[in-house]
């Protein structure tokens, strides 16, 4: 299936500038694998630390149909990618950080990474190209996973704006402590705000308690002692008041 392209100006930062540049968002094919990579690679070598952010991707496979991969282009290059996997490892994975029934990898992807050229942050890119992506696979892959270090807040906060929430909390990819989130087109969950819990993130210990007592994570929120996940109890919609 082909997807159109859009084009927008995104603002570039760099000494002393910001200036708006055209940019182009569109679906990766066989010929951007090259470019993808390399600018994969040289992100994850200026962030360096597996703790934060894992090199591992499957941007050849989902290019080649094993899930979807998006860029945006700038100035003739890449400055941004993001990856969609629908490759069976990812997606066991995914069934069993969730809990789902095994007979669901066929309506689950993992939302495999998204990178963007430090020079076009704040541009939200992480948002808009995730919204790019739910257009892609809704409705058929609904059940959406993804994992995030909890040092990694921007990547976290961006992650639960785009309606994401977190799960659990577990050491992942050979130790790194990482969050589970998930996210179901097909049955959205409103979180009840009303007696939330704030739980610094530096609080490791904490994170797996609060699960267990069936709160779900749903904001980032900056404090004066530190950065907090805000918790709350997912509503139950009972079926007889739906049907009044
Ligand atoms: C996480 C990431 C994709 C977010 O990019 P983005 O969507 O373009 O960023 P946002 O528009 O949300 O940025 C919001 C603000 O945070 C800042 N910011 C975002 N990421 C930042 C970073 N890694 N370091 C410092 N500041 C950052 C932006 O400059 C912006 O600041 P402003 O409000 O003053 O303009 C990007 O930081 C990145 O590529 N990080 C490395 C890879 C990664 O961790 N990916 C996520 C896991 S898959």
């Amino acid at each position: 299936m082909a997807y159109a392209s859009q084009q927008f100006f995104l603002q570039k930062r760099e000494v002393g500038l910001i200036a708006p540049v055209l940019c182009t968002l569109r679906i990766l094919g066989e010929d951007d694998i090259g470019e993808a990579v390399t600018f994969h690679k040289r992100i994850t070598d200026e962030i360096g630390d597996a703790g934060f952010f894992a090199e591992d991707n499957t941007i050849v496979e989902s290019i080649r149909g094993e899930g979807a991969v998006s860029g945006i282009f700038a100035e003739g290059r890449l400055i941004a990618l993001r990856a969609v996997s629908y490759v069976k490892e990812y997606v066991d994975d995914a069934l069993e950080d969730l809990g789902l029934d095994p007979s669901e990898a066929g309506n689950t992807a993992v939302m495999d990474f998204c990178v963007t050229d430090s020079a076009f942050r704040g541009n939200s890119i992480q948002f808009f190209t995730y919204l790019f992506m739910e257009n892609i696979l809704y409705p058929n892959r609904y059940h959406l996973h993804t994992t995030v270090s909890p040092k990694n807040i921007f990547s976290l906060t961006n992650i639960l704006k785009c309606g994401f929430h977190a799960m659990r909390f577990k050491s992942k990819y050979g130790g790194h402590p990482r969050f589970v989130l998930y996210k179901n087109l097909r049955k959205p969950m409103a979180v009840q705000t009303r007696g939330h819990k704030e739980i610094l993130l530096r609080n490791y210990d904490y994170h797996p308690k609060v699960f267990a007592d069936g709160y779900v994570g749903y904001k980032v929120k900056h404090k004066s002692n530190g950065m907090a996940l805000l918790y709350g109890k997912p509503l139950v919609v009972r079926e007889e008041s739906k049907a009044s």
